[in-house]
C-alpha cells in the first residue's frame, strides 16, 4: 500500500523531467488486490490452522498493516460472532477499503468491522484470537530491537490462547535483482527486486502494472525492507514471549509448483522462490 517510500518516490519523480502520470482511471489498489490477495484463502488458512493448534474456532481477528483491509472485512462477514480490527496508519488505503470492502458488507456485518488509523506499535484493540501481519509488512522494521518490540505488541494484542501469524518469503531469486512478471490477461503484474544488500539483507522491492495497450505504471508500490529469515524470526518471536513457533511449508503439485497447502515442518528443501508462514502461539 502507499508507504512513506512511495511518497518519497513520487516527490523525487516530480523534480525529475516529465514522467508520465498513470491514467486518471488507474486504480492501483484494484490491481494490487487482484495480484497479491485472496481473502477467502486467508480465511481458510486461519480457520484451519487455528483450529489445528487450539482445537476451537477463532472468532476475533486483528490485521496489522491492513492496507485496504480486505481480509478484515471478509473476516467479520463470516458470522455474527466474528469481529475484526484493521490497523494501518495511511488514510489512503483505509479510505479505499471503507469504500470498496466495508460498504459492500451487510449493515449488521459492517458493525463488527473496525478500522484503526494508527501505528501498529501503539494501536489498542480488544484482545483477539488471531493477530497477523501479511505481505511481509513487518519487514519495515530493520532493527532487531524494533522487530522485537513489534512482536511483543502483537503478543499483547492476543487472548491468552491467541495465535499470531506472519508470512515471509525467500529463496535465491528473491535475493537477486530481477523482475518477475505475471500475466493476468487484461493486465500484467511485475514484482521487482531493485536492490538487495547481502551484508544486512536490506532490500528494495517494487510493484509495477501494465494494462493492455497502455504504458507500464512503474513503482505503483515501493517497499524498503529488511528481509528477515525464518530462524531469526523464530528466535525473536521466542524472545518476545511466544511459547511456540510453528513453521509451515507449501506442498507441491505434479509439476513441482506450490499446491497452496501448507503443512508443519522443520525441514525443507530450498527452492528459487518461496512464500511461507509462521504461527506464533501465545
Ligand atoms: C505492504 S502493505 C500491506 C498491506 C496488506 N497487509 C496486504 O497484505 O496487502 C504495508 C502497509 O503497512 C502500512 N504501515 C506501514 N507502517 C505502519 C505502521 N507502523 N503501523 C501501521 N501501518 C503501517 C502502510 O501504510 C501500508 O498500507
Amino acid at each position: 500500500m502507499l508507504m512513506k517510500t512511495d511518497k518519497k518516490n513520487k516527490d523525487k519523480n516530480k523534480s525529475k523531467k516529465k514522467k508520465k502520470a498513470p491514467p486518471v482511471d488507474f486504480d492501483k489498489y484494484l490491481y494490487y488486490e487482484k495480484s497479491v490477495q485472496n481473502p477467502q484463502n486467508e480465511l481458510d488458512f486461519f480457520n484451519e490452522k487455528f483450529s489445528e493448534i487450539k482445537g476451537r474456532k477463532p472468532l476475533t481477528l486483528r490485521e496489522d498493516f491492513c492496507g485496504t483491509g480486505a481480509i478484515t472485512c471478509a473476516w467479520a462477514a463470516q458470522g455474527s460472532e466474528h469481529f475484526s480490527y484493521g490497523v494501518d496508519l495511511d488514510p489512503e488505503p483505509v479510505d479505499y477499503g471503507r469504500k470498496h470492502h466495508l460498504a459492500k458488507l451487510k449493515p449488521e456485518d459492517q458493525k463488527r468491522v473496525n478500522y484503526l488509523l494508527e501505528n501498529v506499535l501503539t494501536a489498542q484493540t480488544p484482545k483477539v484470537d488471531i493477530a497477523f501481519a501479511f505481505n511481509f509488512s513487518y519487514f519495515i522494521f530493520k532493527k532487531r530491537s524494533e522487530l522485537l518490540d513489534y512482536f511483543k505488541k502483537a503478543k499483547d494484542a492476543l487472548n491468552d490462547d491467541g495465535v499470531f501469524f506472519i508470512d515471509l518469503f525467500g529463496g535465491p531469486d528473491s535475493q537477486t535483482v530481477m523482475v518477475d512478471e505475471i500475466d493476468h490477461g487484461d493486465f500484467k503484474y511485475y514484482w521487482e527486486c531493485q536492490q538487495f544488500n547481502p551484508l544486512n539483507n536490506h532490500c528494495r522491492f517494487a510493484i509495477h502494472f501494465k494494462r493492455k495497450g497502455e504504458k507500464k505504471v512503474k513503482n505503483a508500490f515501493v517497499y524498503e525492507w529488511r528481509m528477515w529469515v525464518m530462524s531469526e524470526l523464530k528466535d525473536i518471536l521466542t524472545e518476545a514471549g511466544f511459547s511456540q513457533c510453528i513453521s509451515y511449508w507449501e506442498g507441491e503439485d505434479e509439476d513441482g509448483d506450490g499446491d497452496g497447502n501448507f503443512f508443519v515442518t522443520e525441514d525443507a528443501e530450498n527452492c528459487d522462490a518461496w512464500v511461507t508462514y509462521i504461527a506464533a502461539v501465545k
